[in-house]
């Protein structure tokens, strides 16, 4: 075996000490993969170094190359295939000083590279006895080429590099975890989106009066989110944990409303062949939330009137007081000052209900809530379809973020629920959008890439991206289909194909 000086030897022990260190600090999976091909190439006095891991679910290999510091380039190979491909599957290392005369050597990756690979230098990865993938090191700078030293050194070198692998993947999988529980949290909590002024105040007053049990009146125009805030109040409340009744006081006639409301006695009316609890009843220790307050009817609002000043009722039909140990919440996007001035909505109903009132603001007047708005949307409706996740381009924001929504945003909920079901690219652009809220819709050509009106909002790499995906689109379906086919029409090798397609979201 070949002896390295001394000195080189050391310098060497304490730069991987180094590295080691280094990989210890990173979780960020692509950030560990460019560690690794960086300090390996430096640690080796080489040009390039490639990473090889083995997929599971289809054992091929994700192939990642970088040569210099430069750009990190992804492939996917077969395991077997090439010096690194054998080293993945037989686990054993393998020095070639010339691979020109190397059978095992794979040509096509210098030709998708530009690189001319003299020799390699290729170790295993491994992760508790299993080989995870291999780590080349690709023209030494030494005459004598890669020795057994290096062999042995690159072995030991791969010890931290799985572990830091390892580790980058148990991080990416907490943070999926951590992702999904967020999500849930979110729809627990009723999670409010508006970081605008206009919402941090409204936020912040509905956050002051949920602890208490103060009654409080929502308003605001029909679909800002309303029941959204009456929800979160109590979240937030110590009623949290008890029932959150909303009654639609609009839904029922006066008489049904009554008994939705209270409740009744079996006989009490016709129809009424059992005992029936109220929703006041059932929200007990918790919150009702009458919504569309402003449609109750007169003699209702006389009850409610006297629920809220003595705190009890009778079902209807009974002669029995029950305690109402329920907080009021109610919503309206009437206006009640008028209502009362035309004799439809009591005042004094009014002033028990509006002890706080809490008015939601347009969407048009909060339009820094779109994109944040949009974005989460654009979550939910792809996982609520199983697309893959989806992205609003620029072009397409600004189209949203200058309409008015007169639907708030309700309206602004569909928009994105239609553009994540129609749209054919996983980025929702302007064409994905109804005509009326981007009336600068540009017009749909066929086979050439179009530009829009104002062809720079644009932008050039989203340009070029749709591009792709559309000619990739029309030769595969000119192929019947046929990945390989394809590939060899649009004059690339079928794994780079299959790279790209799953960059651009095609697979
Ligand atoms: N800040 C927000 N964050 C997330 N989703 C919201 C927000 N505001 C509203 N929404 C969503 O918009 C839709 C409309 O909200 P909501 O039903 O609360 O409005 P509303 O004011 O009660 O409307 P209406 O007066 O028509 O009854 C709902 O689907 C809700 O989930
Ligand atoms: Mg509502």
């Amino acid at each position: 075996m070949d002896n390295i000086p001394f000195e080189q030897s050391r310098l060497r022990l304490e730069r991987l000490i180094e590295v080691n260190q280094l990989l210890m600090n990173t979780v960020d999976a692509k950030s560990v993969v460019k560690l690794i091909l960086d300090s390996a190439t430096e640690l080796f006095s080489a040009e390039a170094c490639s990473i090889a891991l083995i997929d599971l679910n289809d054992q091929q290999l994700n192939f990642a190359f970088s040569s210099g510091g430069a750009d990190v380039g992804e492939f996917r190979m077969a395991l077997g295939e090439g010096i690194i491909g054998t080293v993945a599957e037989t686990g054993k290392g393998i020095i070639s000083n010339d691979v020109s005369r190397d059978p095992r050597f794979f040509k096509q990756v210098d030709q998708e590279t530009g690189f001319k690979t003299q020799s390699v230098l290729c170790a295993a990865l491994k992760q508790g006895g299993e080989t995870i993938g291999a780590i080349e090191v690709l023209n030494t700078r030494n005459p004598k080429g890669f020795t057994e030293a290096d062999l042995k050194f690159l072995t030991t070198f791969c010890g931290p590099a799985g572990a830091a692998i390892e580790r980058a993947k148990a991080f990416s999988m907490t943070e999926n975890v951590k992702n999904a529980f967020e999500e849930i949290v979110q729809n627990h909590y009723r999670f409010i989106i508006g970081k605008s002024k206009a919402m941090q105040s409204v936020l912040d007053m509905a956050r002051r009066v949920a602890p208490m049990k103060t009654t409080v009146l929502l308003l605001g125009e029909s679909g800002t989110g309303k029941e959204v805030m009456a929800r979160a109040i109590h979240q937030w409340s110590p009623r949290a944990a008890h029932p959150f009744i909303a009654v639609n006081c609009v839904a029922l006639t006066p008489e049904l409303m009554e008994s939705e409301l209270f409740g009744h006695e079996k006989g009490s009316f016709t129809g009424a062949f059992a005992q029936k609890k109220g929703k006041f009843e059932v929200a007990q220790g918790g919150t009702i939330f009458l919504d569309e307050i402003g449609d109750l009817s007169a003699s209702l609002q006389t009850r409610l009137l006297r629920v809220l000043q003595e705190r009890e009722f009778q079902r209807v039909g009974g002669s029995k007081n029950i305690q109402a140990d329920v907080r009021v919440l109610a919503a309206t996007n009437r206006d009640l000052q008028q209502a009362i001035k035309a004799g439809d909505f009591r005042e004094d109903l009014y002033y028990r209900l509006n002890v706080v009132s809490v008015t939601m603001p347009a969407l048009r007047e909060r339009s820094q809530d779109i994109a944040a708005l949009a974005a989460y949307f654009i979550r939910k409706h792809c996982h609520e379809v199983k697309r893959s996740p989806m992205t609003l381009a620029p072009s397409a924001l600004a189209c949203l973020e200058s309409y008015p929504w007169p639907g708030n945003v309700r309206e602004l909920q569909n928009t994105i629920e239609r553009a994540v079901v129609l749209a054919p690219e996983p980025v929702i652009t302007r064409e994905d959008l109804p005509a009326e809220i981007c009336h600068q819709n540009s017009v749909r050509t066929n086979g050439v890439p179009e530009i829009d009106d104002d062809g720079d909002s644009l932008l050039m790499a989203e340009a070029v991206d749709r591009f792709k995906r559309k000619l990739i689109r029309k030769t595969l379906e000119k192929m019947g289909g046929n990945q390989s086919e394809t590939a060899k029409a649009l004059g690339m090798r079928s794994s780079n194909l299959s790279r790209i397609m799953k960059q651009l979201g095609l697979r």
